[in-house]
């Protein structure tokens, strides 16, 4: 894969950041050393806009083919249809209700979810919703259930699925466009092993199913340069909060998490770390009555 051209800019303001705050460093002592060693400002910076426009500086204007837009699926991995959005029984709460009434659960039951609820919960996240036709020279255009800068979906979406009616414990891989899971690997110890990987959050083990968002940068870098960073941030946050809202709506819970050990869920899901890397966590499963 290749990296983005570092254009003026980005030069410019690392040279900047070093110099403004080289005796500024974050002290958290709990986040991982090579984190600990950025000055302040130059994680921040990460959340900036520029006074610039970064495409200019885009492989994308310099000419270099896009990236796939979706993984491979090995050719003999097991896949399975999800119940499709016009047969969804999802509830009939309304926007407003359900904005109203969503909390961060995290007390589930033992119950499993049904494969209708888990089809609905990854609709409303990553589905498509809407496509716009191609032509000899552009592929159609599928679009997405949350929005996407440059439609470039940099986000795909594992899940890690405890208890769900018909499905084997494991890790599954969300495929949008088919609107399918592939098996990415089953694991009779998956929740035991996420929570480990959530520095033993109690109800990780508890949740019928955990979705979990990786990001692959480079998809959205050959657009936005380095720009592209907080909107994939940005973009994890729409998404999450589409699970929240769908599972509100369909009687279920969800929590984000975004306290987890990066190498051990990026082990978990069998992603590099480097092209591909975890971002957001959210738990989902029927909330146990009483608890919250
Ligand atoms: C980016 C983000 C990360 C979060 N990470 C965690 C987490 O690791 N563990 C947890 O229990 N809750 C987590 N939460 C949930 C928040 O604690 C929760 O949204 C907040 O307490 C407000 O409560 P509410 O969601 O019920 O309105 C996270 C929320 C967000 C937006």
């Amino acid at each position: 894969m290749r990296p983005f051209n570092l254009g003026r800019k980005t030069l410019i303001l690392a040279a900047a950041t070093l110099l403004l705050t080289s005796c500024e460093r974050a002290k958290d002592d709990s986040t991982p050393p090579e984190l600990n060693k950025m000055p302040v400002a130059q994680l921040r910076a990460m959340l900036k806009g520029f006074d610039g426009d970064c495409r200019p500086d885009s492989d994308k204007e310099h000419g270099v083919p896009p990236p796939p837009a979706g993984k491979p699926v090995p050719s003999d991995a097991q896949r399975i249809s999800l119940v499709p959005p016009e047969k969804f029984h999802a509830g009939d709460m309304d926007v407003q209700k359900a904005i109203a009434s969503r909390r961060s659960v995290r007390a589930f039951s033992q119950d499993p979810i049904t494969l209708g609820e888990l089809s609905f919960l990854l609709w409303a996240t990553q589905g498509v919703t809407a496509e716009i036709a191609g032509d000899e020279t552009h592929e159609p255009m599928r679009l997405r259930a949350a929005p996407s800068a440059g439609g470039r979906y940099p986000l795909e979406t594992y899940i890690a699925i405890r208890a769900v009616e018909g499905i084997d414990q494991g890790i599954y891989r969300y495929l949008p466009n088919t609107h399918q899971l592939h098996l990415v690997r089953r694991d009779s110890d998956i929740s035991a092993g996420l929570q480990k990987a959530c520095y033993g959050t109690p109800f990780v083990a508890d949740a019928a199913a955990v979705l979990i968002w990786s990001a692959i940068p480079y998809r959205t870098e050959w657009k936005y340069t380095y720009t592209s960073h907080r909107m994939i941030a940005m973009e994890a946050g729409h998404v999450c909060q589409n699970l929240y809202l769908a599972a509100t709506s369909a009687g279920l819970g969800a929590c984000a998490l975004c306290s987890y050990h990066q190498s051990s869920v990026d082990g978990l899901i069998g992603v590099d770390g480097q092209n591909e890397f975890a971002i957001y966590l959210a738990c989902v499963g029927r909330p146990s009555e009483g608890k919250k």
